[in-house]
Formats: structure tokens, C-alpha cells, sequence
């Protein structure tokens, strides 16, 4: 069985938040979450997660329940380090388990890495394999200590590197695969004896070494997969690559992005093929959007379904749901709950809340249509507010297929226009409006000849 423990009970200060760090979000989910994802990817069947900081707010957020969490005691008088931290879960680590060290501040880590990790580890059968990669600049990371032969030999912190193990372009990720027996074994054998005054998981890799085992060091190459998130720079970096692989998967299986870089898309939306995606959309949560739709600039939507040949310019969609060949805004607005049909217009500066319109409506410009049913082959007229709200109460308008309700009326909900019903410009609807009648609710006009002249004097 293969186990991961991931290490997220630090306070991570230079964040400079009230939040927990691996509670930060990329791309709309949290980084543990992240984490937790990529281990059950590859195959891990079992997550133990480390918390300490603001534990409860950490175990109420992240979305994985089958996550195992345990806490790491915190304060001035209690041990600190990822090795105090891997200690806390010894209770999980059996003797014949891999286990897999992972940090809730490296989120980009993919399924495939950890695939090569963990069959590297096997094939070498090595006790304990740290994820390694070479950088440019390695300062702030651990290094990698290897004799003339290319063996590890040790991992030797930042803080605690002589000049020379300074110059070593080979990083610790902090990641790491271990044999459980000589995992746990080890975990007895640490010592807090170093710069920071700190039980290093690190130390782990020469204590092995210099008891004969064999350890090693996993080398990639791609180092976005375990780029650390530290500060609220970096986590803007880490947004970067993961919009990037985001937005490449979405590319990859049939949608058009016109700028990959200027697109905000989450993991979770669902997109077909033949649909285009222009700057500035935001898509979020448990989205779906068909086939051969055109996203136009500067869309939100969030929790929405959308079929298929959808046209959307401009405008926010939030918890809806839009049928095929509908053509909506540009400057439109969906609240909660509406439903719109097939080949429906909802115009420029509509707005739709917890309503149903049905197939071939229209209300192309300037309308709010509030808690309502409306049926299909209705044209609401430019201006037409559905007044659903008495300052206490909110009432429902229903208007039924083929009717047409004039510019600028007001339905006063609660109210029926029936079928075929017409309203004339102007209305103000209180009464139900009959089956195929026409109903003018407005003063009549009255023309004061002469007026001018007379009150000129
Ligand atoms: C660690 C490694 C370093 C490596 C680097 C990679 C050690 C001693 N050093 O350093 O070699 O290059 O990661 O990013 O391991 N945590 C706990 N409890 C603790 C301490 C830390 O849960 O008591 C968690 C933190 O929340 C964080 C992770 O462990 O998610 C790493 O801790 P951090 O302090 O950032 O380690 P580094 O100093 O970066
Ligand atoms: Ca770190």
C-alpha cells in the first residue's frame, strides 16, 4: 500500500494572512487540495494530512473527507520541523508501506511525477528517494550532497550549508519516498541539533545512508511540478503555470482559447468542442458548456450549464442554466436560477432571476424579469420591468407562450398574462391579462391646443 503524508501545520507568515497558507487558492481550489488530488491520481489510497495552524479551518476547507488528519502540537515550548510534523503521523507509517512525503505548499506536484518518483524508488530499491531538481538559483532550498560516484549522501539546509555546499545547483523538493520500516525507524533517531533548532526530515536521508542502506535522488526535469509557494508572489506565479496546464487541457480536447494567458477557467468546468473562448472569460465551478458556442470577452460564469451553439457576449451567468442556440448580452445578467430556452434573445442590459423563459422568446433590451414563469414565442419589449417585490414580499408573474408584453409595461406581480396576450406600450398591469385580448393600462392621452401661445403671457 502506498500512503502520503502531507505536511501542512506551518503558519507560512510570509503570507501575510488570517488564512492558513495551503488554504490559499489557485485556480479557484485550495493548494492542499491540489495536493490531496494529485496523490489519489497516483494511485496513493491512503492521505494523512499534518495540520497545526488554524487546524479546524483546514480540515473544514479541504474537499477530500477521506483524508486522514492528525495535528502537530503548536507553540513557543513545543518542537518545531517537517520531521516533528512527519512524526506526528507514525501511527499511519506500517512497516510495509511506501510512504510518500508531501508539503500542502507545493501544489503544482502532477500524478506523473509521483508515478516516476515512486517507480524509481522500487526499481533501485532504495530505502528512501528524494525528489530532486537542479536550479539556477538554488538559495533558501536544502541541497543535495552527492560523493564522487553520484550517490546521495545527504541533504544539507541552506541555513546550515558551508560555502562550498552552498554552490550545489541541486535542490531538495522535500518530497520524498520512503520504505514505512525505515521511515519509522528513522523518525526515532532525529535530533533538532542545527541552525534553526528544528527536527529536519531531511536529516533522514544520511541517517539511512550512514547506516547502510541505500537512499537516492529522483531528478526531473519540468521544476514547475514542485515550484513552493511561500508568499503571495509566488502564489500568483503558481496561478500562472497552473492557468497554463489548465487552459492547454481544455485546448487540447477541442475548444478554441484565443489567449491562454488572459483566460481564467477552473479544473472543474466542463467544455466541448468547436466552442471559442475570448479574452477575459472567468469560468468557474461546477460548469458545462456544450459544443460550437462563442464565448465572447469579458464573461463570468459560474455554475451554469450551457448547450450547445450558445452565443454570450459580455455578460455574468451565475447558477443557470442556458439551452442551444440561445444568444445572450452583450451586458447581460443571470442570476440564480433562471432557465432560459432554445434559440431565446436575452438582449443587451437584461437581467433574469429565478425565472424559466422558454424556446424562441425574445426580450432583446433593458428588462428585468424576476421570479417568473414566461413561455416560449414571447416577446418582451424593451424597457418591461416584472415588479415582483413589495418591499416585503417577493411575487411571481407568469406569461404564457405567444403573448407579447409592450415596451416600458410593469407587471405587477402576482399576475397572468394568458396566452396570445397582448399588452400595449406603456402598461401598467395589475389584472390577469385574457387569452388572446389586448390590454392598454395607461392614462389616455389628453392634447391642450394652444397651450404655448396662452401660457406665453
Ligand atoms: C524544506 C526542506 C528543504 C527543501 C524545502 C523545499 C526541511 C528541513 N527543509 O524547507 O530542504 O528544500 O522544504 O520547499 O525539511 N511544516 C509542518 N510542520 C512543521 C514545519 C513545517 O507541517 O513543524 C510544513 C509547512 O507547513 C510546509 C512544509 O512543512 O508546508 C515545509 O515547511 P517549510 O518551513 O516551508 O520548509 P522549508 O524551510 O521551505
Ligand atoms: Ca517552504
Amino acid at each position: 500500500m502506498i500512503k502520503s503524508i502531507i505536511l501542512a501545520a506551518g503558519e507560512g507568515t510570509r503570507m501575510k494572512s488570517k488564512k492558513p497558507k495551503g488554504l490559499h487558492r489557485i485556480s479557484g481550489k485550495t493548494m492542499i487540495d491540489y495536493v490531496i488530488d494529485s496523490a489519489s491520481k497516483a494511485g496513493i489510497e491512503e492521505n494523512i494530512l499534518v495540520v497545526g495552524h488554524k487546524k479546524e479551518e483546514v480540515v473544514n476547507t479541504i474537499s477530500n473527507k477521506d483524508t486522514i488528519t492528525v495535528s502537530q502540537p503548536m507553540g513557543e515550548d513545543v518542537p518545531y520541523g517537517t520531521g516533528f510534523a512527519v512524526m506526528q503521523a507514525k501511527d499511519y507509517i506500517d512497516k510495509d508501506s511506501y510512504i510518500l512525503i508531501l508539503y500542502g505548499d507545493t501544489p503544482l506536484i502532477t500524478k506523473n511525477t509521483l508515478d516516476g518518483l515512486i517507480s524509481y524508488h522500487k526499481r533501485e530499491d532504495n530505502v528512501a528517494t528524494v525528489l530532486t531538481a537542479e536550479f539556477d538559483d538554488p538559495k533558501g532550498y536544502g541541497r543535495i550532497v552527492r560523493d564522487e560516484n553520484n550517490r546521495v549522501l545527504s541533504i544539507v539546509e541552506d541555513k546550515d550549508a558551508k560555502d562550498h555546499q552552498k554552490t550545489i545547483k541541486e535542490i531538495n523538493s522535500g518530497i520524498y519516498c520512503f520504505n514505512g520500516k525505515h521511515l519509522n525507524e528513522v523518525l526515532d533517531n532525529l535530533t533538532n541539533d542545527n541552525a534553526q533548532n528544528e527536527y529536519y526530515i531531511t536529516d533522514a536521508i544520511a541517517i539511512l545512508n550512514q547506516a547502510g542502506y541505500k537512499v537516492g535522488g529522483y531528478k526531473i526535469d519540468d521544476i514547475s511540478d514542485i515550484f513552493g509557494v511561500n508568499s503571495r508572489v509566488q502564489l500568483a506565479e503558481a496561478e500562472e503555470i497552473m492557468r497554463k496546464r489548465i487552459n492547454a487541457q481544455f485546448m487540447l480536447s477541442g475548444a478554441t482559447i484565443i489567449d491562454p494567458n488572459n483566460t481564467y477557467i477552473e479544473e472543474s468546468v466542463e467544455i466541448g468542442r468547436d466552442t471559442t473562448i475570448y479574452p477575459g472569460v472567468i469560468i468557474k465551478g461546477n460548469t458545462k458548456i456544450g459544443d460550437d458556442c462563442v464565448i465572447g470577452h469579458n464573461c463570468r460564469i459560474e455554475n451554469s450549464k450551457i448547450g450547445n451553439g450558445v452565443e454570450i457576449q459580455s455578460s455574468t451567468i451565475i447558477d443557470s442554466e442556458v439551452d442551444d442556440g440561445t444568444k445572450v448580452g452583450p451586458y447581460a445578467y443571470l442570476r440564480p436560477n433562471s432557465s432560459i430556452g432554445k434559440n431565446v434573445k436575452i438582449g443587451d442590459f437584461v437581467e433574469v432571476k429565478n425565472a424559466t423563459i422558454g424556446d424562441n422568446s425574445k426580450a432583446s433590451h433593458l428588462a428585468y424579469i424576476g421570479d417568473a414563469e414566461v413561455g416560449s414565442n414571447v416577446n418582451i419589449g424593451c424597457g418591461v420591468v416584472f415588479v415582483n417585490y413589495d418591499g416585503a414580499k417577493k411575487y411571481k408573474t407568469i406569461v404564457e407562450d405567444n403573448a407579447f408584453v409592450g415596451s416600458n409595461s410593469n407587471l405587477i406581480a402576482p399576475v397572468l398574462v394568458k396566452k396570445d396576450g397582448y399588452i400595449a406600450a406603456g402598461s401598467t398591469i395589475t389584472d390577469e391579462v385574457p387569452s388572446g385580448a389586448l390590454s392598454i393600462a395607461r392614462a389616455r392621452q389628453v392634447n391642450k391646443e394652444g397651450w404655448k401661445e396662452k401660457n406665453k403671457k
